[in-house]
């Protein structure tokens, strides 16, 4: 028998939470993400967040024309946050993916099905498609979850933590009656379970040697071995990636297109790491040859999150343009247009990245309620940056 059909009401409002609940799912996500071990895993959450983003932005933009210019007003946010910290509160990577994606996204998934049986094909068609793409992306997420958690989680021990957790995540999200099940009592979390967000160090695989320290620039006259030095230290932006995730985990009340921006620049970053690694391939190497280098994502750790940001965005990033277009100028010298195009297209992303830094920081100063001007807390952040940074080349710039 077909599901019984609902007013526009009350399928706008299940709009409304769905957009919500894949910015929680994004947020949670970026969280976790230095607090995921596995390198591939890490990239998949990177695509992941990001997709999640651009879902609530489409479910947004139709939310608009269905008159409803400010889709957070009047949702259960109360309760949306307390499931979402429940289910931070995984104590293992696998448990974590086990929740967010086999009881989280399953849940967004069968609303999203829900939706398209509920609604009508004729007078609500511009939602459909919008709910389709959702509900794709959500299944190829989940289907990517299946098959890395069969890979990942192999002994009984892991296999009966993924399960409980998955329960428990099941249990949790069912009884919030947020997508449409009957509301009951919230069950506590196992015992003993605790929220590990922020993730001080960030993790990393049994393939890799980590380290503290970066990777002193060779000479440029060495081609090969600056070459090298260049694509290696892509590879290392998953640091950058990582202080995003926790930003973005971490900094409640700003705007919704701030998460939006976050999440991207944090993709971007996971994008910059990868091209570091298939470039190095290409010039004979796997990324495992080399340690991770991952003190930079814990000092910075150190700092508040509108600080991080600020390093990233006004420091890190705005200073290093300066090599960067010496690099690519190199390369293009060299006749090296394979590693000068890559150099480009990171440079045209970083101008994005530092134009976000402009926009967010004066907002984050407002909502953190930093007394201090944006200018006096960007020359902190370059003391920091300076005094701190272990990446040699980082330092460098931005004591100039
Ligand atoms: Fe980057
Ligand atoms: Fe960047």
């Amino acid at each position: 028998m077909p599901a019984a059909s609902l007013d526009s009401k009350a399928l706008i409002e299940r709009l409304q939470v769905l957009q919500a609940a894949e910015t929680w799912g994004a947020r949670l996500l970026a969280g976790w993400l230095p607090g995921i071990a596995h390198w591939e895993a890490k990239h998949a959450a990177g695509l992941h967040l990001w997709q999640n983003l651009q879902i609530a932005r489409d479910l947004r933009g139709r939310l608009w024309e269905l008159r409803v210019a400010q889709p957070d007003r009047g949702l259960p946010s109360t309760l949306l946050e307390t499931v979402i910290r429940r289910l931070a509160s995984a104590q293992h990577d696998v448990e974590f993916i086990a929740g967010l994606y086999l009881g989280w996204k399953r849940a967004l998934v069968a609303a999203y099905r829900d939706y398209q049986s509920r609604t009508h094909a004729t007078w609500d068609a511009p939602s459909l498609p919008v709910v389709q793409n959702a509900r794709l992306l959500g299944e190829a997420q989940i289907r990517w979850a299946e098959e890395f958690l069969q890979s990942a989680a192999v002994s009984p021990a892991q296999q009966h933590l993924v399960g409980r957790w998955q329960t428990f995540a099941a249990e949790l999200i069912a009884a919030s009656g947020l997508f449409g099940t009957a509301a009951a009592p919230l069950p506590d979390l196992p015992p003993a379970y605790s929220c590990l967000l922020p993730i001080a160090n960030a993790r990393r695989d049994a393939r890799f040697q980590t380290q503290l320290q970066g990777f002193e620039r060779p000479s440029p006259g060495d081609v090969t071995a600056h070459t090298r030095w260049q694509f290696l230290n892509y590879s290392m932006e998953m640091q950058a990636a990582e202080t995003l995730g926790s930003v973005l985990w971490e900094v409640d009340g700003m705007p919704w297109e701030f998460y939006y921006d976050a999440g991207r620049h944090c993709y971007d970053e996971c994008r910059h790491c990868q091209m570091g690694e298939e470039r190095l391939r290409e010039l004979g190497h796997e990324l495992h040859e080399f340690p991770q280098f991952v003190g930079n994502y814990a000092w910075r750790q150190l700092y508040d999150p509108l600080r991080r940001y600020g390093m990233l965005t006004a420091v890190i990033e705005q200073d290093a343009f300066a090599l960067k277009h010496e690099t690519y100028k190199g390369y293009v010298t060299q006749g090296d247009t394979r590693s000068a195009e890559a150099v480009l297209y990171d440079i045209i992303d970083e101008t994005l990245h530092v134009r976000w830094g402009a926009k967010w920081l004066p907002e984050l100063l407002k909502v953190s309620g930093e007394q201090k001007t944006v200018d006096e807390v960007v020359a902190e952040c370059r003391r920091a940056v300076g005094e701190n940074s272990l990446a040699p080349a980082q330092r460098a710039s931005s004591r100039k």
